[in-house]
């Protein structure tokens, strides 16, 4: 692998912004965090700069053998070092996707990838003051904006509160240090739930409760909370902050969890006028011509007739499944997964769109 600089680098404004249906991403790095955790920094395999804000996510297609795995996983690199962005993967027991990229990533690979997308970030619900809790790979968002406020608003107000299960698996642990040499009003709590053998230390130890909360952030009432961690954390988290009587319109919590499947109407209950205005959904890329029930998505009809469309949430909130539409009218009840510029432009999410009528989409 060559490892001298490039004769040449162009500026920011003489260079394209990455465009996920165009480029591929190139691993630059690969950094090691803690026990089965890794960051990997990519470039654009064509010289483009980033544009996202801190705190969102991206979708990988992953070479995983015997079939590619689409995996979801938030930035925690700055939009404000916008030449390169990271990701911090965790292999969770079973993982197969952020185990791959750690057995098998290294620096020159290049992957598909799509996004970044999603509004768990504080430049789209501003506060005064935040407090941000998390917990293991769910620390990564808050870096994003952590990191992002160091570089853009230094001054900014942010308790910080990161629960692992061991000292060494807080990750980024010595960088969020170092910042609160340089943020005069960051606050850092580490909670950790086991000693461990060899290791002194002086933090909280336990689990992240009601009645620490006023003692680790005395004004939690004041300030808009982001919140990011396992599933059970947060919904811990959430019973918490109202039986405390946050006001929860000031909460945000990052979720990938995959949406109830569409119910849809039992097979003798629908009408022969409803299965007549079955819409017909024509895949130009594919050259056929699929009946698509009322009712049903645009990616049930494509999977019903082996047409492939890339998904990975199912809930219209990666943007993954997104597809041009040729002709025709959806109705498309996303979750932050597609933009307003790229529904203009005439994009759908697959997964979360249902034909009003016959529809024409590219795939
Ligand atoms: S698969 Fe994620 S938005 Fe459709």
């Amino acid at each position: 692998m060559n490892m001298t600089l490039p004769q040449t680098y162009p500026h920011l404004d003489q260079m394209q912004p990455w465009n996920d249906r165009l480029h591929l991403l190139e691993c630059l790095s690969v950094i090691e965090e803690a026990p089965n955790v890794k960051t990997f920094t990519f470039k654009s395999d064509n010289q483009n700069w980033f544009r996202y804000e801190p705190g969102q996510f991206m979708t990988f297609e992953l070479p995983v053998q015997p079939e590619a795995v689409l995996r979801t996983f938030t930035l925690s690199s700055s939009p404000s070092r916008p030449f390169t962005i990271a990701v911090t993967a965790k292999a969770q027991d079973g993982s197969i996707g952020a185990r791959w990229m750690l057995d098998h990533l290294t620096p020159g690979a290049r992957l598909k990838a799509f996004g970044p997308l999603g509004d768990f970030s504080m430049r789209k619900h501003p506060g005064e003051k935040y407090l941000f809790i998390s917990a293991g790979s769910g620390i990564t968002p808050m870096m994003s904006m952590t990191r992002w406020m160091h570089d853009c608003a230094p001054q900014s107000d942010i308790n910080f509160v990161t629960c692992a299960r061991r000292p060494s698996d807080i990750i980024f642990r010595r960088e969020l240090e170092y910042l609160t040499s340089c943020m005069p009003n960051l606050k850092l709590a580490f909670l950790i739930k086991e000693h461990e053998m060899g290791q002194v230390w002086t933090g909280i130890r336990g689990r992240f409760e009601e009645a620490r909360l006023p003692l680790l952030s005395p004004d939690f009432k004041d300030r808009t909370i982001f919140c990011c961690g396992p599933e059970t954390f947060m919904r811990d988290v959430r019973t918490m902050l109202e039986a405390a009587g946050f006001d929860m319109t000031h909460y945000h919590q990052e979720s990938f969890g995959p949406a109830a499947e569409p119910v849809l109407p039992m097979m003798d209950a629908i009408s022969t006028e409803a299965v007549e205005r079955s819409a017909m959904v024509s895949f130009s890329m594919s050259g056929m011509e699929v009946p698509c029930a009322p009712g049903e998505t645009i990616l049930k009809a494509a999977r019903g007739a082996g047409i492939r469309i890339a998904a990975a949430c199912e809930s219209g909130l990666c943007g993954t499944c997104k597809v041009m539409k040729i002709s025709g009218e959806v109705d498309m009840d996303h979750n932050g997964g597609i933009l307003d510029d790229e529904i203009d432009e005439g994009y759908v999410l697959a997964c979360c769109s249902k034909p009003l009528g016959n529809v024409e989409v590219e795939a």
